[in-house]
Parts: structure tokens; sequence; C-alpha cells
């Protein structure tokens, strides 16, 4: 399936919904009129759900990644979502559908069983929703509050969209920490001593900081000389969906960009961090489109 025209449809249609909502001067918020459309959707359409599966997904989701309160929100919704992914297997299995989930059914029977499949579509579910969204959302917060780099996104051809991105992806580090690995054998890492059974965190964030980035590590610089990061983690475990996410963020953004060119922040007072997330992002991202 080449997903790429379709993901360009799904942007169409978000900023379609966002220029209806802001057509009259009004603020839109772009979390969820445009980042969590556009990543839900995507995802949606490459394990072939439909609307009415999708709509479920959505509304269960989003508690998953919130620490603020109990484990019941998080918990709770890993396994809503699980038995649903659970049901929507057992239908496919009677009538495949067009994406990942209908393809597995087809072409590996009962080789999986349905809480494999479950799983694994699960699996992209969460990996490619929350970190796609608030990748997309503070790529649209950079564009509303920073002129001169959008500007860049709008006249830098596709070279310097790929740099914009690679650029976003670095500075915000959206997922910032890697899975925790578990040291096999004892020795020594940054200057610490580390035990065979040990679990080892590695801070994404701050290595996307790192020194070898220059004095600049801190800032946002699209021209950046292209140098790789680890937004996407490292090794064996490195993102799964990381050239997806590159697809979304380099069809959404320079659309943004060019369809809104007086984007600006709203209320940019008002913008405030997730408070507790396993996931940086923003909970809104209130937009003008005139710039008026
Ligand atoms: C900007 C968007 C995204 C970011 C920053 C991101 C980042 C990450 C990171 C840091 C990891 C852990 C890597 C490690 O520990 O070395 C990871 C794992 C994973 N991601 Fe993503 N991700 C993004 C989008 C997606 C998308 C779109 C999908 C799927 C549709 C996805 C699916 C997964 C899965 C399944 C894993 C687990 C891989 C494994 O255990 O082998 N991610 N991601």
């Amino acid at each position: 399936m080449d997903l790429q025209p379709l993901i360009e449809g799904i942007v169409e249609q978000a900023l379609d919904d966002v220029s209806e909502l802001g057509g009259e001067g009004d603020p839109v918020d772009l979390v969820p009129h445009l980042a969590r459309p556009v990543a839900s959707h995507t995802i949606s359409v490459m394990l072939g759900l439909d609307e009415d599966d999708h709509a479920v997904l959505h509304r269960i989701s989003s508690p998953r990644f919130d620490l603020m309160g109990s484990g019941s929100g998080p918990f709770g919704s890993i396994s809503d979502a699980i038995d649903h992914f659970l049901d929507i297997v057992r239908r496919q299995r009677e009538h495949p559908g067009p994406g990942l989930i209908g393809r597995l059914v087809r072409d590996h029977g009962t080789e999986l069983t349905d809480t494999e499949i479950a799983g694994l579509a699960d699996g992209l579910w969460t990996g490619g929703l929350e970190s796609t969204a608030s990748a997309i959302a503070l790529g649209g917060h950079l564009l509303a509050t920073d002129p001169a780099a959008a500007c860049v996104l709008r006249e830098g051809g596709p070279d310097g969209v790929d740099g914009w991105v690679e650029e976003l992806l670095r500075y915000s580090s959206v997922v910032q920490v890697a899975f925790p690995r578990v040291a096999l054998t004892e020795g020594e890492l940054g200057g610490e001593q580390i035990l065979a059974g040990d679990l080892v965190v590695c801070s994404l964030s701050a290595a996307n900081r790192d020194a070898r980035f220059g004095d600049s590590a801190a800032h946002f610089m699209p021209d950046r000389a292209p140098r790789s990061h680890l937004a996407f983690g490292h090794g064996l475990h490195r993102c799964i969906g990381a050239e997806l996410a590159r697809v979304e963020l380099r069809a959404v953004l320079p659309r943004l960009a060019v369809r809104f060119p007086r984007l600006r922040a709203a209320e940019p007072s008002l913008v405030t961090g997730e408070q507790l997330s396993f996931i940086y992002g923003l909970p809104a991202v209130p937009v003008l489109l005139d710039g008026g």
C-alpha cells in the first residue's frame, strides 16, 4: 500500500477543517484539529480500520500517556484498546480489511493468534499516535512563533523541508527516553560503572543536546548541517515507524506553512508543556490563521 498519497489526502482534509474553523479570525487549536487527526488517521489507514473503529480507539487512547492521575488511566486505556483490537481482528478474520491487519490475517492465517495480531496493532497504534501528534503540534507551534523558521520551511524546497523536519525531531525529542535496556555484562558508560543486570535508561533529549551539536544545540536551527540524532532511538529497538513519521511531518508542516503564511500564536502565554507524560508535547496550540 502506497501510504504517501493517502497521508497527503488526510493532511489536506485536516487543513480544510482548520481553515474553516479559523476562517472568521477565531483561534484554532492545532492539537485536536490537525496534529491528532493526521497522526491517528494515518495509523488507522495503515492498519485498515474503518471510521467507527478509528473513532472508538481515538477516544479510549487519550489517557494512555497521562501519568498525572492513578495508574488506572493509562492501564485502563491499554486494556480497553487491546480488547477493541481483539474484536477487530476477529471481525477481519471473516472479512479481511485493506490494511496491515487484513494482510496478516490473509497471509498468515492461524500462524499468528488473535492476541498476537491485536498486540502488534496496538503497538503500532500506541507507538505512532502520541509521538507523531506531539511532533506535529510542536512543529505547528514553531511555525506560529518563529517567522524566520516558517520562512525556511516555505521557501527551502524539498531539501529544506527534510532539514527542517530532522531539526524538529532532534530539537523536540518528543520521546524523551529510549526503552530501558538491561546490561548483559559489566562495563563503563559515560563515566558510570554499570553492572551486569543493571537497568540502563538513556535520555534521548540529553543525547540530542550533546556538545557535538555545538553551542547552538539548545536552539532550533533548521539550516543546521545534517548530523544524525537519536530522536528515534538506536539499535534493534529503534523506532519501526520512523520513516512513516517522517512522511507525515514532511507532508503536514510545509503545507501548514504555505497555506497559512501569516499563522501566529493566539495566546502564547497559555502554551505550556504536558504536565507529566512519557511524551514531550503541548496539550494545546491555539493559533490565528490570518495573523490579524
Ligand atoms: C515523531 C514520531 C516518533 C518518534 C519521535 C518515535 C520515537 C520512538 C523511540 C525513541 C522509540 C524507542 C527506541 C529505542 O528504545 O531505541 C520508538 C519505538 C517504537 N516506535 Fe516510534 N516514534 C515515532 C513514531 C512512530 C510511528 C508513526 C510508529 C508506528 C506507526 C511508531 C512505532 C514504534 C514502535 C512499534 C516502537 C517499538 C520498536 C521496538 O520495540 O522494536 N513510532 N519510537
